[in-house]
């Protein structure tokens, strides 16, 4: 099973990208794992959607060739980050890459509720006709107070985010199997 992460921070120490690093690791006897950059996507504008710069092109085709995509979101003012909602524009005109893609969703965040706000926003956004991706229900992965549970080597160092991570990803592989076989 080969998933796409996209990460919603573009900054290079983001715990959200630490995240994203430490999944990909512990689980890759499970999936594959290909962190997709978003930071040198220009602003959507519908006036290249059909003739995009090359940047764009080959990020739709990375979401395009991967089974499910995994969201690693932050929460910037109650909502996803800019850099991610572009992306997301991007991914739902023309081609509409994410329609029928499943998806699941996690996110830390330095806050107490752990982007509970931003994904709550996304799960939202998702169901959008030109997206309409079929999100994995329940197992919301909110880490709250991520300087605490992640150190600066990307380790998740707190036991109880582990193993809820370890839950998840135990129900998120049959949830993602079913999906791939409902669309194929
Ligand atoms: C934040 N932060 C934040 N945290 C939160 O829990 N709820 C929020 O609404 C916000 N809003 C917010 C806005 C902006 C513009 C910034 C830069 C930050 C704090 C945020 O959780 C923290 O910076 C995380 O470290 C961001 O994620 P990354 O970059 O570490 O992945």
């Amino acid at each position: 099973m080969k998933i796409a992460a996209i990460v919603g921070s573009t900054r290079n120490d983001s715990y959200n990208l630490k995240l994203a690093k430490y999944i990909q690791s512990r689980y890759e006897d499970q999936f594959t794992l290909d962190i997709l950059e978003i930071g040198q996507l220009p602003f959507y504008n519908q006036d290249i959607e059909n003739d995009p710069p090359a940047e764009v092109t080959a990020f739709k085709e990375s979401v395009k060739d991967a089974d499910a995509v995994l969201w690693v979101t932050p929460e910037y003012n109650g909502t996803i980050s800019g850099a991610l909602k572009n992306a997301i524009d991007w991914l739902s005109r023309v081609d509409q890459v994410m329609i029928g893609k499943p998806s699941w969703i996690v996110g830390a965040s330095m806050g107490a509720l752990g982007t509970v706000k931003a994904q709550a926003h996304l799960r939202d956004i998702l169901f959008a006709p030109g997206l309409s991706s079929p999100v994995l229900p329940a197992n919301e992965v909110l880490i709250g107070s991520v300087h605490e549970k992640i150190d600066a080597e990307g380790n998740v160092i707190d036991e109880g985010t582990i193993s809820f991570l370890d839950d998840t990803v135990n129900n998120v592989i049959p949830w993602l199997e079913k999906q791939t076989t409902v669309r194929n």
